[in-house]
């Protein structure tokens, strides 16, 4: 007994990084998505834009967590927030009532009266996949229905309800039979068209085939007679995030929602990833004019301070008298550190202008992506960005071909921490996704100096002509 009490009063003390490592090979799981690289790297102080690791190398981070700290790490305000409730009223059961709760609640749903002429409620939950499987209770509760439509390259957590709805089946391999699997649609991923189709006359192409679905009986979604779809509801991502900040053209979302009307099918619009100005807008769906009739959202609700998540749904879908005390609950959900820091965070965000800051700062950074496009065409094959959503797909030389082996070598290089920043060393954070694991995408902190955007661009510039020397 004393022994391991010595061993775990030793492992407390550790400080070499070799020997933390081998502690994490051993004693931690490997389920999550750490080992995606190797070694894994342990970063230990962020402040604004950048992570610091053990020997104090500071790396510029692109990704913020997957867009989770937008705000900035170590965001003072938002910190302040947390270390003032903290004092105030740390914990509390979910069962009783703080202010922040309601407040939060009452901002959301307010703010969405105000940008659809919805009523509706807000419900909390931790975690993004959480709030996800909520608002599946929710679209069963109120269509008596379990089918709904996903999109390919969709991605919504990977609890088992999220990872119905996840197109990808690695997920979903090794888990069993997941008979409430969603029917999967192709996205207007336009720079790879799913139909071969060119956008400047595709005329929707997409849109009209997914109409087509409910022509006659026989194509098995909808009865004419009951004048009733087998599905209940669409769950999209505005924006593709995981799918590799793929970006709709403007008309799709409003072509797709007349769709879904006429079949009396809900739009549930996952905002955990770009809500929150992401994409420019407040929720990123707001870019393209339709009404959800469900959000849900978490990530950058909290700058990454808490995990809290949630949703909104229409009134007719949420109100107590279908969707009842009890129907869903976590012990942490609504909890008062972090409404605390929610509350403060959608106050400032409607204090500060995020819509013209993230317009100019992206406008900014896209413009920079798009020249280093085409001063390395032989490396980068497609850039595009909403707000500060940006992507940048590598590809062969032909421009096209998808190349994930070195986007891996650029994205392992750049986490290196020794990129020369105008004399200072340095690294650099970035995130890989796309439908082959060939995209940058980027999620820049909303406080990034211009300077800043031009270093990262450097450093880019530099991993390129590091990593693809006879591409250049
Ligand atoms: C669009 C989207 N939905 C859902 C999720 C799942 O959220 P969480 O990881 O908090 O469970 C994510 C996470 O990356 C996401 O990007």
């Amino acid at each position: 007994m004393s022994s391991i009490i010595n061993d775990l009063e030793q492992t407390a003390f550790v400080t070499d990084e070799q020997e933390l490592l081998s502690l994490e090979r051993k004693y931690c799981s490997w389920g999550d998505t750490v080992h995606y690289l190797d070694p894994p790297k342990i970063f230990e102080r962020a402040e604004g834009n950048y992570l610091y690791d053990r020997q104090g190398i500071p790396y510029l981070d692109l990704q913020m967590w997957y867009s989770a700290a937008s705000f900035g790490y170590g965001n003072q305000r938002l910190n302040n927030a947390l270390k003032n409730q903290i004092d105030k009223l740390p914990q509390l059961a979910c069962q009783y009532l703080h202010p922040e709760k309601i407040e939060l609640a009452a901002t959301i749903a307010r703010l969405n009266e105000s940008k659809f002429g919805l009523e509706g409620r807000v419900h909390f939950n931790v975690g993004g996949a959480q709030a996800i499987e909520d608002s599946l209770k929710i679209v069963r509760n109120s269509t008596g229905k379990n089918l709904v439509f996903a999109f390919m390259g969709g991605y919504h957590g990977r609890t088992l309800g999220a990872s119905a709805i996840t197109s990808s089946y690695r997920y979903r391999r090794r888990y069993g039979h997941f008979s409430d699997r969603a029917h999967f649609v192709p996205f207007p991923y336009c720079f790879r068209c799913p139909y071969g189709k060119k956008r400047e006359d595709c005329g929707l192409y997409c849109v009209d085939q997914f109409a087509k679905n409910f022509e006659t009986e026989y194509n098995s979604f909808w009865d004419a007679k009951a004048a009733e779809s087998e599905f209940s509801a669409f769950y999209v991502e505005p924006i593709q995030a995981t799918g590799g900040y793929v970006i709709p053209p403007p008309e799709y979302f409003p072509a797709l929602k007349k769709v879904l009307d006429e079949r009396k099918i809900l739009l549930v619009d996952d905002e955990i990833q770009m809500g929150f100005y992401r994409a420019g807008k407040f929720w990123a769906i707001e870019n393209f004019g339709v009404e959800p009739d469900i959000i849900v959202f978490g990530k950058a609700l909290t700058n990454g301070l808490n995990p809290l998540s949630g949703l909104w749904a229409r009134e007719d879908l949420i109100s107590p008298q279908v969707f009842p005390p009890g129907s869903t609950h976590s012990t942490f959900s609504a909890n008062p550190l972090g409404t605390a820091v929610g509350l403060e965070a959608v106050r400032m965000m409607e204090e500060k202008n995020y819509e013209k800051i993230t317009a100019q700062k992206g406008a900014y950074f896209l413009a920079q992506i798009r020249d280093l496009q085409r001063r390395y065409p032989k490396v980068i094959g497609d850039t595009d960005g909403l707000g500060m959503a940006l992507r940048i797909e590598i590809c062969q030389e032909d421009g096209y071909e998808p190349d994930r082996e070195l986007t891996d070598r650029i994205f392992t290089e750049g986490i290196q921490g020794d990129l020369d920043a105008r004399g200072r060393r340095m690294g650099l954070v970035l995130d890989i996704g796309g439908y082959y694991k060939n995209v940058f995408t980027l999620a820049p902190c909303f406080d990034m100096t211009e300077e800043e955007i031009d270093i990262s661009v450097e450093l880019l510039e530099q991993l390129i002509r590091r990593c693809a020397p006879d591409r250049i």
